[in-house]
């Protein structure tokens, strides 16, 4: 996965604001929890996120600024991913510094993410309207 990511980050926008090291510490920070490619496990892959907050504000930097509010203080008011919370319960504050709040959010929805499986038919178990 590490090898995918960076090799993907060379195709990005000079504007993104996140570099390899960034890319590192989302592995090491985040995805222990969300690089769920079997389903239900401890919390929703990174595609679930970026195709949620892609659908759900319908533009990316509305996207990346709202990821980074959830980032700061999650809370349920700011969370958009009910089922998941519902499922997992709200996620638990990670301490970032200010370098990784720019670069998190970009790159969950910055880069392209594998599909698992089993994650279009869930995705329409939820029966979102927005
Ligand atoms: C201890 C496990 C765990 C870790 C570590 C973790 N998350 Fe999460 N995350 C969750 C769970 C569970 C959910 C689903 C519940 C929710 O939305 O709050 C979630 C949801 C999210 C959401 C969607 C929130 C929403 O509902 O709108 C974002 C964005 C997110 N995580 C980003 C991150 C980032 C970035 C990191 C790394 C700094 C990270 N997570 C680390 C467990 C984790």
């Amino acid at each position: 996965m590490k090898h995918l990511l960076l090799i993907l980050s060379f195709l990005l926008p000079l504007s993104a604001h996140f570099d390899d090291e960034d890319l590192y510490n989302f592995e090491k920070r985040c995805m222990v929890c969300h690089d769920t490619y079997v389903q239900n496990e401890m919390a929703p892959p990174i595609i679930a996120i970026n195709q949620r907050y892609k659908k759900y504000y319908g533009d990316m930097d509305l996207s990346i600024s709202k990821i980074k509010d959830f980032l700061i203080s999650p809370s349920h008011e700011k969370a958009i991913m009910q089922p998941a919370i519902k499922l997992y319960s709200l996620m638990p504050k990670q301490e970032l510094n200010k370098k990784e709040l720019e670069a998190f959010p970009e790159i969950i929805m910055l880069l392209d993410y594998d599909v698992p499986e089993w994650f279009d038919e869930h995705y329409k178990s939820h029966n979102l309207k927005d």
